[in-house]
């Protein structure tokens, strides 16, 4: 009988004979391999709402966990890939089903007794691929962390090379159209502009139907089982089978979780708080909001998005025309904003044409700018460009912005055929942009249905929500569009967990205090909620970092003190003071040439700060 966490080969799922892992296959490296570790996983615990009602029974599984085979990766040799196998449907284990979990890992390189087990990262999303991350981030976080932990992610659920995938389209090409055609709509202020309030309802009419369209696809054509088995809850599970797969369960999990792995993170801590051994989540998000009200998780989320907003303004005024492109003379951070209010404004009654410059062609309009600020606010490294493009738009070029918009996801190029998704080194399914349905299937259905589904049903009373977030941000209505999807999208977990999120509700201790991080001009993560988050799990369990800077996540706006603070957390297991706070320079503002915070640094301090200014361009707005 197939037992979950056999070695996985990665190929077709078929009842196989139980193996183990060959070791000797394996690359050799300074580490030595922990040993395999076989131990009969225990029976999950129920556990209970506060209504009562039961968000997980008795789950009985005996199925064995038997290690995982790490063999060089098929496209990038220096990195480990590895298959592990999990069950489809925790609540109700089949042998015959059971999900592949794609593994990637950037090995360590200190000597063995250096060595800190495994570091498990997630990159957000939902719907961000694990394994991409390691790629893209792997080597430095070995860096921060002295080459001491293995860097290690997967692709969760319904993402990426994890198998089986949900199969909503063929191709991610089918999906990319849908989706193009529902952006190129354009955002209802827009509309409003053009026609006021019946053509805003009208263009969010068309929004709703592009949404029952891609979850019409997922119900006609998509693996219904998997569908239903890609909640946190359940990736949660598969990191308790990772974690025991690696032999680390007893000591617990070491776990850095961006944006909505922070949700992961805090989900993984309050299922199994014994099983914290560090976690640091990195751009809080309201794990409670985002699992029990959809539409209180956008409000949050926008809390302090003008005040990215307004820091790129007034720093553009401050940096002057010679580093910011889009500061004219003396002009202060509201002469510029109200120059830019008037771009928007003649692009409501005019968008531009853009001819063909290499990377796009088409047509700016005024929703593309709110796009384009968006996307910047993400990531003040990238705030020259939007500076730059905006002021070009104004002398009459809208191709850099055309170009900013428009650029190729880090992940990979927008698609342009349809692409077998079995064609790539790994002969396995993989996608290479962005996917919107799988962010939905997951984000979708761990919400609590009953409210996304009365809060806000039709077109028409959506248009309040929507208007309701325009008002607290420059990008509430870009927002809105990704929280709204979840009205329409009826295709519910087998398991969620909606709580308890605080003390209060029942929140067990956790093993070790959790790292919540949170910025103080987030776009998308506010502080607010890092606060909110870390009070509830209280003060034994959780501490806040607070870091005074721009940008998502602490990456965004490199700050050697939090970069020291998150080292020693890893290293030396040193809990900073509820409520630190760490500054990021400003000079990482509209940055002159040659301009550097590290001109009077250690050499290590300087290598720990170039680190993390690396991470920070992996940055990517959802
Ligand atoms: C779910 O939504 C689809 C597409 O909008 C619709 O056709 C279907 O009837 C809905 N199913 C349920 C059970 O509500
Ligand atoms: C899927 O995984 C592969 C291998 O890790 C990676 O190259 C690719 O970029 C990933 N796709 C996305 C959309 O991140
Ligand atoms: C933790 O919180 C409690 C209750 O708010 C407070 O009395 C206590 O002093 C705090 N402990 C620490 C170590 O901050």
């Amino acid at each position: 009988m197939e037992k979950y966490g056999a070695i996985d080969t990665g190929l077709p799922v078929t009842a196989r004979k139980e193996a183990l892992p060959d070791l000797n296959k394996s690359r050799r490296r300074a580490i030595i391999k922990r040993a395999l570790l076989v131990s009969a996983a225990g029976v999950l615990l129920g556990w209970k709402l506060l209504n009562g009602t039961v968000w997980n029974t008795n789950v009985k599984d005996t199925s064995m966990v038997r290690g995982i085979s790490w063999t060089p990766c098929a496209d990038l040799t220096e990195f480990d890939c590895a298959y592990f196998s999990v069950p489809m449907d925790y609540a109700d284990p089949q042998p015959s089903e059971h999900v592949s979990l794609a593994l990637r890992r950037w090995p360590a390189t200190a000597p063995k007794k250096d060595y800190m087990g495994t570091l498990f990262i997630n990159p957000g999303g939902p719907g961000g691929s694990g394994t991409a991350s390691v790629v893209i981030r792997g080597p430095e976080l070995g860096r921060i962390l002295k080459g001491r932990y293995d860097i290690m992610s997967w692709d969760p659920r319904g993402v990426n090379m994890t198998t089986p995938a949900i199969d909503c389209y063929p191709t991610e090409y089918d999906e990319y159209m849908s989706e193009q055609q529902s952006y190129h709509l354009g955002l209802p202020f827009q509309a409003r502009g053009e026609g006021g309030s019946a053509a805003e309802i009208a263009l969010l009419k068309k929004k709703d139907t592009y949404t029952q369209s891609g979850v019409g696809s997922c119900l006609k054509n998509g693996n219904a089982k998997m569908l239903a088995s890609v909640s946190t809850a359940y990736t949660v599970r598969d990191m308790m089978r990772m974690l025991e797969a690696l032999g680390e369960d007893e000591r617990g999990l070491q776990y850095w979780g961006f944006s909505y792995g922070t949700i992961l993170g805090a989900t993984f801590s309050a299922m199994f708080p014994e099983k914290v051994h560090r976690v640091m989540l990195d751009g809080v998000s309201s794990a409670r909001f985002y699992h029990r009200d959809i539409f209180d998780w956008g409000r949050s989320g926008m809390d302090d998005t003008n005040k990215v907003w307004q820091g790129f303004l007034s720093s553009c005024a401050k940096a002057g025309p010679a580093r910011c492109a889009l500061a004219k003379g003396d002009d202060t951070a509201e002469i510029i904003l109200a120059r830019f209010n008037k771009m928007v404004e003649l692009l409501l009654e005019q968008p531009v044409p853009v001819s063909w410059g290499g990377v796009t062609s088409g047509i700016i309009t005024a929703s593309d700018v709110i796009q384009g600020v968006f996307k910047v606010l993400y990531a003040p490294k990238k705030w020259p460009i939007l500076a730059s493009a905006l002021a070009a738009l104004e002398e009459g070029d809208p191709y850099p912005l055309a170009a900013y918009v428009n650029e190729p996801a880090p992940q990979g190029d927008p698609l342009t055929a349809r692409r077998d998704p079995l064609d790539n080194v790994f002969k396995r399914h993989m996608t290479k942009t962005w996917s919107t349905i799988a962010g939905d299937a997951i984000m979708c259905s761990d919400t609590d249905q009953t409210v996304s589904h009365a809060g806000f049903p039709d077109s028409t009373a959506f248009a309040e929500y929507s208007r309701e977030l325009g008002k607290l941000s420059v990008t509430g209505e870009r927002w809105a569009h990704s929280i709204g999807r979840c009205r329409l999208w009826n295709i519910t977990a087998t398991e969620a967990y909606r709580g308890p999120w605080n003390v209060e509700e029942g929140l067990k201790q956790t093993n070790f205090p959790v790292l919540f991080l949170g910025v103080t001009a987030d776009p998308v993560t506010p502080l607010s909620a890092a606060k909110d988050m870390s009070a509830g799990f209280g003060n034994i369990s959780a501490t806040l970092l607070i870091q005074d800077g721009f940008g998502h996540c602490s990456t965004a706006h490199p700050s050697l003190c939090t970069a020291k603070t998150v080292a020693a957390y890893f290293l030396e297991g040193r809990v900073p003071e509820y409520g630190t706070v760490c500054s990021s320079p400003e000079e990482y503002l509209f940055p002159e040439d040659g301009d550097s915070p590290m001109s009077s640094m250690s050499a290590e301090d300087r290598e720990l700060l170039q680190a993390w200014e690396k991470l920070g361009d992996s940055v990517v707005a959802w």
